[in-house]
């Protein structure tokens, strides 16, 4: 059996981190793994400018930990008015790694995103000439559709369209959550990519409403059925390239997630490498964590892989870590995957 693993330190593709007193208190527990993160622009106000961009990632750097090193790879919030010129600028100068599209409205901190995509064109164009990513939540927000139908609706009525006007574009599908999700990026031709996230490979949404409703495993995209599940690991451990990891690690404090309307969003930085290599071991396919943490992130953003390596140990006892993380703003509960978890980062 083996009980140790030696990986190349991973990095996180989508992550979000806050700002002021909430990211000082999170930004160590992914900086304490992870060596880069993809950081997601839905800050109020969002990061839409080259300059708040900047500015972003100054704030995120000068909070990083003495005893730790942290690359923010900041990005840019896709509205109906974003300049192609800056976002080409911020893209040459390396400050931005990808530009992110949220449908208005879909999730945390969307009222500015992209309700009418003709308005989007031009700026689109731009990036895929340039070679500069477009990450995507990838759910229609239109009443008429059922939550649970969301990502399939629009890999129907958005991406597929939007790929086909935009051939050259490279597309990250992020936060997949539904087999329909999988095999779209797994047959697709072209340049496209999709992010998993730690809970989506832990949880299904039985986990959500069966026999209580726990807020702390409602996100957006809301957890679909167990065979979705299951597809999202076969995905994960399969060893396509265009699969990696993206946590949407995504705190919120437990009165905002605790309440008649509570917010969407699982925080899982402090624990997702002890719950990812439980999903790969189960899935008889730790050999392929690494790629899928570590590998093919880097080469879909022409970055290389991170020098340095972490090591996995399996112990006999549960590894410990905090039921919530305290912060400026108030705690925030780590994510429970409801068992044990035996891998920790020694
Ligand atoms: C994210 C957040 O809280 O910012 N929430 C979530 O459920 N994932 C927003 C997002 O990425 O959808
Ligand atoms: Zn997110």
């Amino acid at each position: 059996m083996t009980d140790t693993l030696t990986i190349r330190r991973p990095d996180d593709w989508h992550l979000h981190l806050r700002d002021g007193a909430m990211m000082r208190a999170v930004l160590p527990e992914t900086a304490r793994h992870f060596a880069r993160a993809i950081i997601m622009p839905n800050l109020v106000p969002p990061v839409v400018t080259s300059a708040d961009a900047l500015a972003y990632r100054d704030r995120i750097t000068a909070a990083v930990p003495a005893d730790m090193s942290f690359t923010p790879l900041m990005t840019l919030y896709l509205t109906e008015t974003t300049d192609p010129d800056d976002v080409a600028a911020a893209h040459a100068s390396g400050l931005i790694h990808a530009v992110k599209l949220y449908p208005a409205g879909a999730t945390t901190n969307s009222a500015s995103g992209v309700r009418d995509f003709a308005k989007v064109q031009p700026v689109l164009e731009r990036m895929a000439e340039i070679g500069l990513p477009l990450c995507l939540h990838g759910e229609v927000t239109t009443a008429d559709v059922d939550i649970f139908d969301r990502e399939q609706v629009f890999l129907e009525t958005v991406l597929h369209p939007l790929r086909d006007r935009l051939p050259g574009l490279k597309v990250t599908l992020e936060h997949v959550t539904t087999s329909h999700g999988v095999d779209y990026i797994t047959q697709a031709d072209g340049d496209i990519a999709g992010t998993i996230t730690t809970h989506h490979l832990m949880i299904n949404r039985n986990h959500i409403l069966a026999g209580g409703i726990r807020p702390h495993y409602y996100c957006l995209p809301v957890a679909k059925r167990a065979t979705h599940q299951q597809a999202l690991i076969a995905a994960a451990t399969s060893g396509n390239p265009r699969f990696f990891l993206g946590t949407d690690s995504a705190p919120h404090t437990d009165p905002n997630k605790e309440t008649a309307c509570g917010c969407a969003g699982c925080f899982t930085a402090t624990n997702t490498l002890s719950c990812l290599a439980h999903v790969f071991e189960a899935a008889g396919a730790l050999d392929r964590l690494e790629g899928f943490t570590s590998l093919f992130g880097p080469a879909r953003y022409d970055l290389s892989p991170n020098a340095d390596t972490i090591t996995l140990t399996k112990g006999v006892t549960p590894v410990p870590y905090p039921a919530k993380i305290a912060t400026g703003e108030g705690p925030v509960t780590v994510f429970d995957p409801g068992h044990p978890l035996y891998w920790r980062v020694s």
